[in-house]
Order: structure tokens, then C-alpha cells, then sequence
């Protein structure tokens, strides 16, 4: 039944246009605008530039490369309805000048003077459209193609899924703590002037934290701890595909159940609820010495902060979308 039903669905959206003369070989969906960025950024445009969106829907990648890097862009897109809105895009985005949108079929059209050529078809109409590109396009000309691949035309550069890899690095705030952490009361009076301003800061970052379904439990801890133990934990965990683990563990035990993780037992009963093999015994106490004067040497002086591939960092709360794009920027450089 619900075969039958796509099916009708289908033959009614390609009736009108078959009736006009044309009928696409492939559906209107938008690339993302972040992926229309990385796609740019793949194929190293430049100043001088010519590019052509091949089935350029509402016209969105001619628009950033036109805006972005002005270059001049031209879509071409089998459907009037998207060539109208592409039109009426460009002016929005202040760039008609540079962009042309052309209603024609993308395998008869002529893009002979491209200098990069962008696609997100399919991979049949890759395989159809590949013996036209490689015939009449220059030497040097770039092709990018969002999502689907060439058949055995191997890239010479690919941003898929990004697969990440964490690392976890030391880092004291106060690398003058005893071992035995402070009363918080007395740390925090001594950092912030007095109780009541430290207890103001508190209700704010708990008022952040309800939001994002996190319960501080300020008003319970009792100890502003040292974390070096802490921290050689969290190194022994991540030889053991832990870290991540570990890490989760010891923010929910402080924030969330005000435990002290500079206490032995405490961090003695986390590694046996995760099965973290060799605690005590084998923790490495140079090793995270040294990872922390590294993270020192690199002006690190708050946290969080993160170091994506040694290339870029980011040192604050940050969204995930923000992450994500300083993770995709990093993998492209
Ligand atoms: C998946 S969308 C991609 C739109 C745009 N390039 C983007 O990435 O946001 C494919 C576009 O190709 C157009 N199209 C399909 N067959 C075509 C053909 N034979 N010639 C030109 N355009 C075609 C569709 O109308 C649609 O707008």
C-alpha cells in the first residue's frame, strides 16, 4: 500500500513537468549550507575562478562562491521553478551580477570554461555526466561532489564523516592545591572575595546547567579537590579504550553527587565500577606530569579547551555545531 502510494506520489509530481518538456533525473534536495562551505573549501577556490553548479537547485552554491569569494558562478538546473528561486536568491544576497542561473538539461549544457565544477546528483548520473567532464573540461579544472562518488575516479581528496579520536590532557587550574583539596567554602571566599559572590556565581552556572539537563550540586560539595590522582586515572583508562568513560564518571561524581575525586576511595570505586585494569598500581605519574607542562607550554590557561588535530583550538563553551565546524575546518587544512 504505501508502495502504491509513493509510487502515485511520484508520477504526480513528474506529471506537470514532463507535460512542459522536461523532467528531472533527480530530486531537489539542498546540500547544507556548512556543507556547501566545505565543499568550497575541498576544492580550494580562488580569486579568477569559474564555477558550475550542475542541477543547482535553489542556486545556493553559486550564491556562496559568488558572495564568499567573488567568483563568477553559473547554475544550471533542468527546473524554472528553482532557476526563479536562484534568481531571486542571488539578488537577496546582493551577488546577481556575478551569477547566472540557465534553465537547460545538465547533459547538454556547455560548461567548457569551468574551473570547478560542483554536483550533488546521484552516483549513475556521476557515471553518466563522467565521460563529459573528462572530455571537455580543462586540465586542472576541480570537480567536487557532494555525498556520491565517481565510480573508480578516485578523489584526490575526500571530507566524509569525520571519525575522531578524544584524547583527554591534564590541566591544574591550581597547580598549588594541597593534595588533600581545600574547604570549598575557604577556596571559594579566597577567590571571589566572599561566600555570598562565589554562591552568585554558582546559581548561574546551575541555571545554565538545568537547561542542558545537568543538576549541580553546588550547595553540597564540601571540598575543592586536586585532581593530579584524578588525572592519572583518566591517562591509565585511555590505554584501555576507557578515557571517555572515566572522564563521564568523575564530572558526574563532583558536579552532580558533590563527591570529592581527589579522595582515594572515590577514585579507587571508579575504577572498579568501570573495570579499569592496573589501579593504583600501574598509574604513570611522569607521564601526565609531562602532559600537562606540554599543555602549559602551549599558553593553555583555562579550561575547557580543545586542540583539534595540533592545528587550531577553541578554549570555552562552545555548541556542538560550532565544534563540529572547527573539527571539519581543521580536517581540511
Ligand atoms: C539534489 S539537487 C542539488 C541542488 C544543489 N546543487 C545543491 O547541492 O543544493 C539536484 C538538482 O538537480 C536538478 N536536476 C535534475 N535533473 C537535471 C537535469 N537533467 N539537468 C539539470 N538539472 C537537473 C533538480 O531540479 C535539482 O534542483
Amino acid at each position: 500500500m504505501i508502495r502504491t502510494l509513493l509510487f502515485l506520489t511520484a508520477l504526480l509530481a513528474a506529471a506537470p513537468a514532463a507535460a512542459q518538456g522536461w523532467t528531472p533525473d533527480v530530486i531537489y534536495v539542498p546540500t547544507p549550507h556548512e556543507v556547501v562551505d566545505d565543499m568550497l573549501r575541498l576544492v580550494d577556490v580562488k580569486k579568477g575562478d569559474i564555477l558550475y553548479d550542475l542541477g543547482s537547485g535553489d542556486g545556493r552554491i553559486p550564491i556562496a562562491a559568488a558572495k564568499k569569494y567573488g567568483i563568477r558562478a553559473t547554475g544550471i538546473d533542468i527546473d524554472p521553478e528553482r532557476i526563479a528561486e536562484a534568481n531571486q536568491k542571488a539578488r537577496g544576497a546582493g551577488v546577481s551580477k556575478l551569477v547566472e542561473f540557465r534553465q537547460e538539461d545538465l547533459f547538454k549544457a556547455n560548461f567548457r570554461d569551468a574551473t570547478v565544477v560542483t554536483l550533488y546528483l546521484l552516483p549513475d548520473l556521476n557515471l553518466r555526466l563522467r565521460p563529459r567532464l573528462w572530455a571537455e573540461l580543462k586540465p586542472g579544472t576541480r570537480v567536487v561532489s557532494h555525498q556520491f562518488d565517481m565510480g573508480d575516479w578516485q578523489p584526490d581528496k575526500k571530507q566524509g564523516e569525520i571519525e575522531a579520536r578524544i584524547e583527554w590532557l591534564p590541566f591544574q587550574l591550581n597547580p598549588e592545591m594541597p593534595a588533600e583539596g581545600v574547604v570549598r567554602a575557604d577556596y571559594r571566599r579566597a577567590k571571589f572575595g566572599s561566600v555570598e559572590k562565589g554562591r552568585a556565581l554558582d546559581a548561574r552556572v546551575a541555571q545554565e546547567g538545568a537547561g542542558e539537563g545537568i543538576e549541580f550540586a553546588f550547595d553540597r560539595m564540601q571540598r575543592t579537590p586536586n585532581t593530579v590522582a584524578a588525572h592519572q586515572l583518566i591517562d591509565l583508562a585511555q590505554t584501555q579504550g576507557k578515557g571517555d568513560a572515566v572522564v563521564d564518571a568523575l564530572f558526574r561524581t563532583y558536579f552532580e553527587e558533590a563527591g570529592d575525586i581527589g579522595d582515594v576511595a572515590i577514585l579507587q570505586g571508579i575504577a572498579e565500577r568501570l573495570a579499569v585494569k592496573g589501579w593504583p598500581e600501574e598509574k604513570d605519574m611522569d607521564k601526565v606530569r609531562e602532559k600537562e607542562d606540554r599543555v602549559r607550554d602551549l599558553g593553555i590557561n583555562g579550561v575547557p579547551t580543545f586542540i583539534f588535530d595540533r592545528k587550531s583550538g577553541l578554549s570555552g563553551a562552545y555548541p556542538p555545531d560550532q565544534l563540529a565546524q572547527a573539527i571539519r575546518e581543521a580536517a581540511t587544512k
